[in-house]
């Protein structure tokens, strides 16, 4: 687990949900992967990605701002990884026409805004459901697809409550899903949500 409880220089218990869903990815990437990043943001699960599928892997990220594109291109290269990484500067709604049905390993989505920039470019209810349901079509079988979302912040409550029942409908399709968050927060905490794609 990367995230380090500041004071005790130990593991974060329990776990960041983006802490959570790298610990739990590391384990299903293989090397060579195609897998794609929803919300590039500033790059760190784009980096992430990039290490995980190795040099002969794939990562597709999206974005809608030019200044996340820069960001996360900008800490891609930083690490080495800049040539398994094509960066879209559009809406993952639509990334479905960037990869073939059934061939993507892993599909992460990271809701909200970018973190210290314009919050009011934020991910929204129907184009994130849209990018959800395209990820469904290219995640191959055994594919798993990691979302947080964060009910705490400004609009983030609206969009947990439409993504949260399409995700218990994947269950009804043969999808395994799960739910993941901490409990007893002052405010509604993020929480990752993970489902593996049936045969
Ligand atoms: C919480 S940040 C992502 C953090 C990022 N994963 C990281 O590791 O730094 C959410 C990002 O989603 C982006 N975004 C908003 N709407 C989007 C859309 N329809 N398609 C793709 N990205 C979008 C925002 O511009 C923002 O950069």
């Amino acid at each position: 687990m990367s995230a380090m409880h500041p004071a005790a220089a130990e593991p974060l218990l329990p776990p960041r949900p983006t802490a959570l869903a790298h610990a739990l990815l590391r384990e299903v990437i293989r090397a060579g992967d195609l897998v794609i990043d929803a919300t590039a943001g500033n790059g760190h699960d784009t980096v992430f990605l990039a290490m995980c599928v190795g040099a002969g892997g794939r990562v597709l990220a999206f974005d809608v701002q030019a200044a996340a594109i820069a960001a996360a291109r900008a800490r891609v290269m930083a690490a080495g990884v800049g040539e398994r990484v094509e960066f879209f500067q559009e809406s993952h709604a639509t990334m479905d026409a960037r990869a073939a049905v059934g061939s993507v390993a892993v599909v992460m989505f990271n809701l909200g805004y970018l973190p210290g920039d314009d919050r009011r470019v934020m991910t929204e209810p129907g184009s994130s459901l849209q990018g959800l349901n395209g990820a469904v079509t290219l995640l191959k079988i055994g594919g798993v697809l990691t979302v947080i979302c964060y009910p705490g912040h400004p609009g983030g409550a609206e969009e947990a409550s439409a993504v949260v029942p399409w995700f218990k409908a994947l269950a009804t399709t043969g999808w395994r899903v799960a739910r993941y968050g901490t409990l007893g927060t002052r405010r509604p905490a993020p929480f990752l949500l993970l489902g593996s794609k049936p045969a």
